[in-house]
């Protein structure tokens, strides 16, 4: 897939309206968006879509007549969402832990599951604290994927819940909120660990990529890093894992992160030493920037789905924005068939290192 191909924003038409979707954005192929979609009852006047992805539930909400905000993380997922429904609906980056205190009527969600289990409980909690007493709130997701566990935690949460839907599968619950919500947790974890001989020190929220420990790919590609960075670009950065250590060796730090969780990680942990962009792939990225280092530990997971799409397009955007002689260093795990995707758009491709995990070095020099 090309670049321009990836960016592309692609119409979708569903229940008589039309949505964008987009490579890299959650919510069109997961049928518990579907079936969210299709169980859900109006109640009140204001509803909120604490998982929206590219906007079916949001959709659904709308057509039932209530007024809804959309909470996503995603900057795919919302670059689709401003397309299809900012006209309609009030389309908001944040966190689903964050929501004001008593501000809706309705709260929809297709359970995260794949952002690990404590982001899951965050996100109900500030679903049962964004609700109104007596108001509504219907979960979705998948029983192999924690829906039990996770709608009997929303049940003593809230107070009340039945299943309403089942369809293979999948699941979707609705429940009310009959008693005040409990406090919120602190949601920042943190851990030090040594790298290149310096004790660094993390923070991150829930749902981060590899909270709690430095990811041994990542680990890998940063000791295998060498020479004079420049100014050095960090595609899908995370919480900064690869970014900080570089400071003071980097001429320059700019991290591009697709997820809102992450982005806030990353600026807790670099602050002024480096500009994090919230970014799908490079869109944040002014046209011509261009970098003498790329680094990347790109993703493959979309929705628990394995798909190297978004990783080709990382690997399209590190070639536009290397300059001449620049340098491309991707670490992945071994079964993943970056050499053949590398080969063909640098023209050669080395292997620094290999164990679980194999660092990959292309230079542009064309
Ligand atoms: C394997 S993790 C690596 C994170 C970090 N660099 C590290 O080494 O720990 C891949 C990262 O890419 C981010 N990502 C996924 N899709 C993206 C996109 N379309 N644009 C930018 N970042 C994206 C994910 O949110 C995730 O943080």
């Amino acid at each position: 897939m090309t670049l321009e191909a990836y960016h592309t924003l692609r119409p979708f038409a569903v229940v008589g309206e039309q949505l964008f979707v987009k490579a890299g954005a959650r919510g069109l192929d997961d049928p518990a968006y579907e079936l969210l979609a299709q169980s859900l009852e109006p109640y009140g006047e204001e509803a909120l879509d604490l998982n929206p992805g590219v906007g079916r539930v949001t959709l659904a909400l709308l057509q039932q007549g209530l007024r809804v905000r959309a909470i996503e993380t995603s900057r795919a997922a919302l670059r689709c969402l401003e397309a299809g429904l900012a006209k309609r609906a009030q389309v908001v980056r944040g966190l689903p832990w964050e929501i004001p205190s008593e501000s809706a009527d309705t709260v929809a969600m297709v359970l995260p599951a794949e952002r690990g289990t404590r982001y899951v409980e965050l996100s109900l909690l500030g679903a049962a604290r964004a609700l109104r007493k007596g108001g509504r709130l219907y979960i979705a997701g998948k029983k192999n994927k924690g829906f039990d566990y996770y709608f009997r935690l929303a049940r003593e949460i809230l107070g009340f819940g039945v299943l309403i839907e089942r369809k293979g599968p999948f699941r979707v619950a609705a429940l009310e909120k009959e008693k005040p919500a409990p406090p919120l947790p602190p949601a920042w974890g943190s851990f030090s660990c040594r790298v290149r001989g310096k004790t660094l020190e993390f923070a991150y929220l829930p749902g981060v990529f590899s909270a709690g420990g430095l990811d041994p790919g990542s680990a890998l590609l940063l000791e295998n890093l060498e020479g004079d960075l420049g100014q050095v670009l960090d595609l899908g950065a995370g919480y900064g894992a690869l970014s900080l250590p570089l400071v003071g060796w980097a001429e320059g730090l700019v991290l591009l992160e697709d997820d809102w969780p992450s982005v806030l990680s990353a600026e807790r942990n670099l602050g002024a030493q480096a500009t994090v962009l919230h970014s799908d792939v490079d869109e944040a990225l002014t046209e011509g920037r261009t970098f003498a280092t790329i680094v990347t530990n790109p993703p493959f997971h979309v929705g628990g789905l394995v798909v190297l799409e978004t990783a080709t397009a990382f690997i399209e955007a590190a070639y536009a924005r290397l300059e001449r002689g620049g340098k491309f260093y991707l670490v992945a795990n071994r079964f993943l068939p970056y050499e053949r995707l590398l080969q063909d758009r640098f023209g050669r491709v080395r292997t620094l290192a290999a164990n679980s995990h194999k660092v990959l070095l292309a230079q542009k020099l064309g």
